[in-house]
């Protein structure tokens, strides 16, 4: 059974989501489009040859006339709670771009929701469905070089943006939202333990125009004593790393050493995994083959979710999601006040690694 998806936000990303992504997954069918901004409503209808009974202005006329399966939220952050409420409210499985939505409590109403009428409802962490992410928490399932006790990571990135984008720089914690969200999310997956406890603080690089920090650096400590020291700075001067930054694991018989997601997820040039026995040359590993990646393994997963009735391992449903919310969450608090934040266990239905 193909899942006929509607889908709601196309600006940038939700348009290349409608360009380059759906199209590529057969388990989907687009049937419809909405966009409160008459511009992006004529890019699509000129980019995907989109019949105009098909786009809409506003979700509630488009759920009125399509007879979706399920709709894919790819509007800014602040749209996502009110629009994944109304389509769990019409009884559609819901798959929504990251972030979730800002605050944990938010996010579990609507995991509660989704609960309550059996539906799917899950968050698209695309830095998941690359191999190299993948291949990292299977290393470290199966204790290859024995349990983790240190991480590093570092994500460094130049923005080359104009400093007349005004709206650009005005973002909402353009590092620990919107990118740290994918940062938080894959040391959950990958190390199988959950926060306890951050140390975060929040800086603006010399000659920023962002409005919020673009750059920050934390002490996380996990549930079974792994700590993790994480940097990230959209305006670094050194040597760029892929999207999804650069992990040290220090292991008790050695290190291993990945990174993951290159340009727009259409690529797996950003993946590699090494590891480094102890006070043994480095050496390469081979990552697992992956038809699809990315987005469109995200999509193809949450569609055998919704056909299945169970989804896969490394899916994203809500209620797990919440802990990377709550990780996140606790990085802003810690770095807007400077004290050390308790990441609280925000629901005890939340599964337990
Ligand atoms: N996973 C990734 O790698 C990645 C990369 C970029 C963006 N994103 C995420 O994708 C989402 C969209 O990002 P973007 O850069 O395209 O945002 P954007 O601000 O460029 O576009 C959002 C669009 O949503 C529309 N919209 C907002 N509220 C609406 C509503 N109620 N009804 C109909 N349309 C509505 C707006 O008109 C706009 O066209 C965000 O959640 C962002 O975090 C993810």
């Amino acid at each position: 059974m193909t899942i006929r998806i509607l889908q709601v936000g196309l600006g940038q990303w939700g348009a290349d989501w409608a360009e380059t992504v759906v199209p590529q997954v057969p388990e989907v069918e687009a049937i419809g489009w909405v966009d409160q901004n008459p511009e992006a409503l004529k890019r699509v209808k000129r980019r995907l040859g989109a019949r105009p009974d098909r786009c809409f202005s506003t979700f509630e006329a488009a759920l009125s006339n399509i007879d979706a399966d399920a709709v894919l939220v790819t509007a800014d952050v602040l749209a996502h709670a009110p629009l994944v409420e109304f389509a769990l409210e019409g009884g559609k499985h819901v798959l929504v771009e990251k972030p979730f939505v800002v605050t944990t409590a938010e996010a579990e109403r609507l995991a509660d929701l989704a609960d309550r009428y059996h539906l799917t409802l899950m968050v698209s962490q695309n830095f998941r469905f690359f191999p190299a992410a993948i291949s990292a928490a299977r290393l470290v399932r199966e204790q290859v070089l024995g349990p983790v006790g240190a991480v590093h990571i570092e994500f460094r990135r130049s923005l080359n943006c104009t400093p007349a984008d005004e709206s650009f720089y005005a973002f909402r914690q353009p590092l620990l939202e919107d990118l740290g969200i994918h940062h938080f999310d894959l040391m959950r997956m990958v190390l199988g333990q959950e926060p306890r406890q951050v140390y975060c603080t929040a800086w603006q690089p010399q000659g920023s125009s962002f409005r919020e920090p673009p750059a920050a650096a934390a002490t996380i400590i996990f549930d079974r004593g792994t700590v993790v020291t994480y940097r990230g700075n959209w305006l670094s001067v050194g040597v760029e790393t892929p999207y999804g930054g650069e992990w040290h694991m220090e292991c008790g018989e050695g290190e291993i050493i990945w990174t993951c997601r290159g340009d727009r997820d259409v690529t797996l040039d950003g993946d590699q995994v090494s590891i480094r026995k102890r006070g043994q040359p480095l050496v390469p590993i081979g990552l697992p083959p992956m038809a699809s990646f990315g987005r469109r393994e995200s999509l193809a997963t949450f569609a055998r979710a919704v056909q299945n009735g169970t989804a896969a391992p490394f899916a994203s449903l809500a209620r797990d999601n919440i802990g990377s919310l709550a990780l996140m969450q606790a990085a802003i608090t810690s770095a807007a006040t400077g004290r050390v934040i308790s990441v609280e266990t925000i629901n005890s239905k939340r599964p337990k690694h």
